[in-house]
């Protein structure tokens, strides 16, 4: 099709974009990435203090990935690295609320009497947090281990929550962000997402507002 309309919209992914029969470079095809990240790595894609970094981690799959939100140097677990800026931008926008699942080790034994004020949230100095969800999964030794769920993505919101409660996090994992969840990844592995998984991704931010709809295919 040959078109002098600047509203006429192409596809990068399907369509071939040409000029006067020469093709323009294609766009880079769409990545999504689940790495499941390990303790000691800063979720940037380069650090000026030359840490390691999850970019490290996903180098070898040769497209320039960048990750969806952060984790703390010293959390691991679930990490979406993708080259998709329009999904990443509406998965953390928190006008969706996207349940991200922490497995937290806490100082000291949290008995389950405790839960009810767990549940209930603190006023942090950002303003109030509470959980969507709080279970206790069970003691280990001189620490518990909780299991939290957050609909928002605040500076290490899940150490602050615990510490506010008198049970400082020891170790902290995120086992879940939407609905991609770790399952058996070995720590430090990535593997690409399904298309399934893709879509559940897109499913959970379907309803987006016109406001926040990612921008129509690029006219030409
Ligand atoms: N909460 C934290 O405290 N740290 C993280 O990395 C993520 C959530």
């Amino acid at each position: 099709m040959v078109t002098r309309d600047l509203a006429t919209l192409a596809d990068p992914d399907v369509d071939i974009v040409a000029l006067r029969g020469t093709p323009l470079p294609h766009a880079e095809s769409k990545r999504y990435v689940l790495l499941h990240k390990p303790s000691g790595y800063v979720t940037t894609v380069s650090d000026p203090r030359g840490r390691p970094t999850v970019a490290d981690l996903v180098r070898k799959i040769g497209a320039r990935l960048y990750p969806v939100g952060r984790l703390d140097w010293d959390v691991e677990g679930v990490l979406l690295m993708t080259n998709d800026g329009d999904l990443t931008h509406q998965l953390l926008h928190p006008r969706y609320g996207l349940p991200r699942v922490y497995e937290a080790e806490v100082r000291g034994s949290v008995k389950p009497g405790e839960l009810p004020r767990w549940r209930r949230g603190v006023t942090l100095e950002d303003g109030p947090a509470t959980p969507s969800a709080v279970e206790l999964v069970r003691p280990v030794g001189a620490t518990t281990l909780v299991r939290l769920t957050f609909t928002e993505g605040r500076k290490h919101e899940v150490k602050r929550y615990c510490e506010a409660l008198g049970h400082p996090v020891t170790s902290l994992r995120r086992v879940a962000f939407g609905p991609i969840t770790l399952g058996t990844l070995p720590v430090g592995k990535s593997r690409p997402l399904t298309p399934h998984e893709v879509h559940a991704l897109r499913a959970a931010v379907a309803s987006a507002p016109s406001s926040l709809a990612p921008p129509a295919r690029f006219p030409l």
